[in-house]
């Protein structure tokens, strides 16, 4: 698809390049006018082929879609819409940057979206049990999730990352030592600092948002979650701020059930060009907190 794209670009170059010399050996004896009317005529011609040349690329994505396995089906897709600028709710809609991601994912394959809201911990159930096609929800990839799912290649990193209060004593990651730590259950924040803090330091919330609320009443004395919704819950509450040091990076990726490569394929496929034309950048962008 790429490279007829290419083929198509350079024949209208070559056109174009043609009709300059042209008129160029032309120069000598025609008079100023003919010329003029020669150069309108390839440009006409130019914005000709331009015009076919969308046509054709249009009707390739159709074919494309149409092609596609998934075309015409719907595709449930499993999230936890607590979690911005990923997923999170305004209004009665669902939106975000993987809401974003999956239904362009979906329109290349000419399928339809349709968004599943559950807890975070529910969500490889749900795609295990076919209940979801795949999960996209700010997931990072880990060993431990990688034997009960497959992974798409990534489309984000994120930054594991300490909200405190203002006034708070916890300057390092060390200083965490022994305090009580909030976290959405179940995410990597969950995972790691209970291996590193100890399960008894840490108390864990179906919502970040959640955790937020206690710290900011001073139940706890941290939250740890990714970066980019620690940014929007900083914004958003008064008297919080993120340390500058980073807990842990990781990758996010979407999952599908396992040996579902079929689906997968067809995902990093739409990833794949996502990031290439430089959409997947606009979506991220469009979503993008100030720090
Ligand atoms: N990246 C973290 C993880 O995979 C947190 C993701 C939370 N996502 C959500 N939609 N609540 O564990």
């Amino acid at each position: 698809m790429k490279k007829r794209w290419l083929g198509l670009a350079m024949a209208v170059m070559m056109a174009a390049s043609l009709a300059g010399c042209s008129s160029q050996t032309e120069e000598t004896e025609a008079p100023a006018e003919t010329e003029a009317a020669a150069e309108t005529e390839a440009a006409e011609e130019e914005t000709e082929a331009a015009a076919e040349e969308t046509e054709a690329a249009a009707e390739e994505g159709e074919e494309a879609a149409a092609e596609s396995p998934f075309a015409g089906q719907t595709l449930i897709m499993a999230t936890n819409a607590e979690f911005p600028p990923y997923e999170y709710h305004e209004g009665n809609d669902i939106i975000g940057i993987d809401v974003d991601i999956a239904r362009a994912i979906c329109a290349e394959m000419g399928a339809e979206l349709e968004i599943t809201d559950i807890a975070f911990d529910s969500i490889i159930p749900e795609v295990q049990s076919d209940k979801a096609d795949f999960a996209a929800a700010g997931m990072t990839v880990t060993e431990d999730r990688q034997t009960q799912v497959d992974f798409s290649d990534t489309y984000a990193t994120g930054v594991q990352s300490v909200i405190v209060t203002e006034d708070s004593e916890i300057q390092t990651i060390d200083d965490l030592a022994g305090k009580l730590i909030g976290v959405q259950q179940g995410t990597t924040g969950d995972i790691y600092s209970s291996d590193d803090f100890g399960d008894e330091n840490v108390q864990r919330f179906s919502k970040g948002a959640d955790a937020v609320q206690a710290l900011a009443s001073g139940k706890i004395d941290a939250v740890i979650i990714d970066n980019k919704p620690a940014q929007v819950f900083v914004s958003e509450n008064e008297g919080l701020k993120l340390l500058d040091t980073a807990y842990a990076e990781e990758e996010y990726a979407i999952a599908v059930k396992k040996g579902n490569t079929e689906l997968l394929d067809a995902i990093n496929a739409s990833i794949a060009s996502l990031k290439e034309s430089g959409e997947l950048d606009e979506i991220v962008a469009k979503y993008i907190v100030a720090e």
